[in-house]
Formats: C-alpha cells, sequence, structure tokens
C-alpha cells in the first residue's frame, strides 16, 4: 500500500546530527514521490542509555521495535564513557545477527564535482560494491582470555566460517554481478596466511563461481587488494570479502572516492524473515561530534537504498540526483568534501532538490 513503518535510531555523536537530515531526505521523497512513512524513533541504541541503565538496550527490544518494514540507523559509539566493544556487539552487532542481515552492502562511487583523492581519476573510474558477509567470520566471540595480568596472558578469538554462510553471501555477489554490465565479481582472501578458513573460502567461491558461468571471478589477497583499491580502482565491479575484509575494504574504497561521509550501507536479510537496516559506514565520529560539520549524505543515500528495498526505484533515483546535483557545488558539500557548507546546509539543499525533481 505503500506506506512504510520504519524505526529510527539515530545513535551517538554526528549519528544524531545526520539523523535529522536523512529523514528530511525520506519525507520529501514522501511528498514528491506520494507514498506515507510512519516513523517511529527509538532512544536506545546509544551511550546515554547506557549511562541511566547499564546496558545499550532495554532486554524487550525486538518487541519494542516490533514489525517494522526497515531500521534506519545512525552511528552507535562514545568509547570516552562505553567501551566499543560492549556499546557495539549490544547495538549494531546484535542487530546484524538477532535479524539474519547476512549481506551488507557498500557501494564505491566517485560522484561528478567531488574532489578525488587520486591523481587522474574521474567519477566513471570509481563505481563498484562491496558485498560484505556480515554475520560470522572474523567477528566472533569465541574465544578465551587465561592468566589475566601475568606473564602466562595469553588471548585466543576465533574465526567462525560456516558453508551455509559464505555460500549465501557468495550467492548474493554472483547475483549482484549479473545486473551489471562486466559482470564480474573479485573475492578478498588471506589463503597464504591463514590457512584453514580462507582456503575453504577460495574453494567456495569456486564452487559458487561453477554455477555463474556467465560471471568472471578473480582474487586477491587482501594485503595487494588494498593496494589495488588505490592504484587500479577501475579494475572492481563486485567484490566480495568476509566480515573483516569487507569492514576494511569499505572504509578505503569511499576513501579514494573522496570521503567516507557520503558512504552508505544496507544490512539486509535477502529472505525478508526479518527487518533489514540501513546506516551509513562512518562512526559517530567525536572528533567532529557537536559541531554541525559532519557529511549527511551517507545517511541520505542510505535512505535511497532502503526506498529501493521497498520498491520506490522512482523515489531513491530522486534521492541521488538530488545528491549528485548538491555535491557537485562546493557550496552544497561539507569541509570533508572541501567544502563550505554544515550538515543543515546541505541536507536542506538535497531535500530542496528532491522536492523539485
Ligand atoms: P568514524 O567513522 O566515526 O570517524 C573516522 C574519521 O572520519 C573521523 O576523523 C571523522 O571525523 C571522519 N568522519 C566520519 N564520518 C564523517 C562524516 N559523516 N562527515 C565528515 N567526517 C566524517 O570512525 P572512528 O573514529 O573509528 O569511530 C568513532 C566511533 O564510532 C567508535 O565508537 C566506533 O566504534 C564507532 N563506529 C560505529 C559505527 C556504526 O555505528 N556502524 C561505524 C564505525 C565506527
Ligand atoms: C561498520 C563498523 C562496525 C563494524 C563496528 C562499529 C563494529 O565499523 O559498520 O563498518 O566493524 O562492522
Ligand atoms: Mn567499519
Amino acid at each position: 500500500d505503500r506506506s512504510y513503518k520504519i524505526a529510527v535510531i539515530p545513535g551517538d555523536g554526528i549519528g544524531k546530527e545526520v539523523m535529522p537530515e536523512g529523514v528530511r531526505a525520506l519525507e520529501a521523497a514522501a511528498s514528491r514521490f506520494g507514498f506515507s512513512l510512519d516513523l517511529q524513533w527509538h532512544d536506545f541504541a546509544n551511550c546515554d542509555y547506557y549511562a541511566k541503565h547499564g546496558q545499550m538496550m532495554p532486554d524487550d527490544w525486538k518487541a519494542r521495535i516490533g514489525d517494522v518494514d526497515a531500521i534506519f540507523f545512525g552511528a552507535v559509539g562514545w568509547p570516552d564513557t562505553v567501551p566499543d566493544h560492549i556499546s557495539l556487539w549490544q547495538s549494531i552487532l546484535q542487530f546484524r545477527r538477532e535479524y539474519d542481515q547476512y549481506v551488507n552492502l557498500r557501494p564505491v562511487r566517485l560522484m561528478p564535482g567531488v574532489p578525488c583523492p587520486l591523481a587522474g581519476r574521474g567519477p566513471g573510474d570509481i563505481d563498484f560494491w562491496v558485498v560484505r558477509e556480515n554475520t560470522e567470520g572474523e567477528y566472533s566471540s569465541i574465544g578465551g582470555h587465561m592468566f589475566p595480568g601475568t606473564e602466562r596472558e595469553i588471548v585466543i578469538q576465533e574465526t567462525v566460517m560456516t558453508r551455509h554462510g559464505v555460500d549465501r553471501v557468495l550467492r548474493f555477489a554472483f547475483d549482484l554481478a549479473r545486473t551489471r554490465d562486466r559482470r564480474h565479481v573479485t573475492s578478498a582472501t588471506k589463503s597464504n596466511g591463514i590457512a584453514i578458513t580462507m582456503p575453504f573460502w577460495d574453494g567456495r567461491v569456486e564452487a559458487i563461481g561453477t554455477e555463474y558461468p556467465d560471471v568472471t571471478h578473480d582474487k586477491y589477497h587482501i594485503d595487494i587488494l588494498t593496494a589495488q583499491f588505490v592504484l587500479n580502482p577501475q579494475r572492481f565491479d563486485v567484490v566480495v570479502a568476509s566480515n573483516l575484509f569487507g569492514d576494511i575494504l569499505s572504509d578505503l574504497g569511499p576513501a579514494c572516492a573522496g570521503t567516507i561521509g557520503v558512504a552508505p550501507s544496507a544490512n539486509i536479510n535477502p529472505d525478508g524473515t526479518s527487518p533489514s537496516l540501513f546506516e551509513p559506514v562512518h562512526g559517530s565520529a567525536p572528533d567532529i561530534a557537536g559541531k554541525g560539520i559532519a557529511n549527511p549524505v551517507g545517511q541520505i543515500w542510505s535512505a535511497a537504498m532502503m526506498l529501493e528495498h521497498f520498491g520506490e526505484d522512482a523515489a531513491a533515483a530522486g534521492i541521488m540526483a538530488a545528491i549528485e546535483a548538491v555535491l557537485a557545488t562546493p557550496e552544497g558539500r561539507t569541509p570533508d568534501l572541501k567544502g563550505s557548507a554544515d550538515t543543515v546546509t546541505c541536507g536542506k539543499a538535497i531535500s530542496e532538490a528532491i522536492a523539485g525533481a
């Protein structure tokens, strides 16, 4: 019925500054493209909540979020008051696992007019997707810490890869490549050094690759892959990676394309058994929080990905056109892109462009 119920969770730091701009863009798109929104703001999953309650979320958080079409998320973390591994494992990492959002889809695109830190590169040269495994891999709570504080101290943290978990994210990447002109998948590996899990990953890439004879694939070890992102970004189309490698590549890619401040992500449950979550790639940026200068584009582009997920393709395209128009001018861009706009100025300019689309 083109009415969408969305849980809105701003989080900490600049999450609280960019979220209103994301919502402004959503509302502009709703009135321009004729759908309606039921936005449900939640004041948990932030470090102020932790200070009051000793945990990041209420025990019944899942019931409070309820049956929504999606979750719109800002950024969490305030390491001065709550250790990061606690605040993040009790919020975003818990959402990804509890909702089985096993794909973290992160586009990397150099926008027209945006200053590129790589010499001699223009918009067509950087345009690829990072498909990050989002529920297992190097992010595990399996391990131990023994003899703390002694000379015998030892810490162990296991990497977990399941055939089910690896195959499903690989299939998503190959399916995505099928929708692209180049139909190419690059796998991030480290099977020369990480000699159990990564050879397994490589083997699954080969196995799944045979199901897609119309898609080419190759692989790079993660160390040289980071170098290739900088030296030859035009080589990439769909890059599929384990949880940790995908995390690293999805900050590096956007930095090569101008700033991590524009990068969005979709934490997707492709089976539709629970809601997907849309958030910028960046964190709460304590170093600039409170100054009103954070780039809101990562949040707004995440709104576009959410609308595309709903099937509102025209609205998503309208938001993307508005982002491109505003980023093309120094007055529209925030300081991370050598512009003069503050968060609200940039966000309002994008929303006005959406309204006039
Ligand atoms: P960060 O992404 O918050 O910031 C890294 C650098 O990029 C900082 O210099 C920051 O000012 C800049 N930056 C980030 N977003 C920007 C934007 N929109 N506009 C302009 N500049 C921007 O990463 P960090 O400093 O490693 O982490 C800070 C906190 O955020 C930590 O608590 C971390 O755990 C958390 N974090 C949360 C998420 C999330 O909620 N999904 C993601 C990453 C980091
Ligand atoms: C991201 C973030 C998170 C991650 C952190 C905050 C746990 O860096 O979404 O990229 O590592 O997944
Ligand atoms: Mn990250």
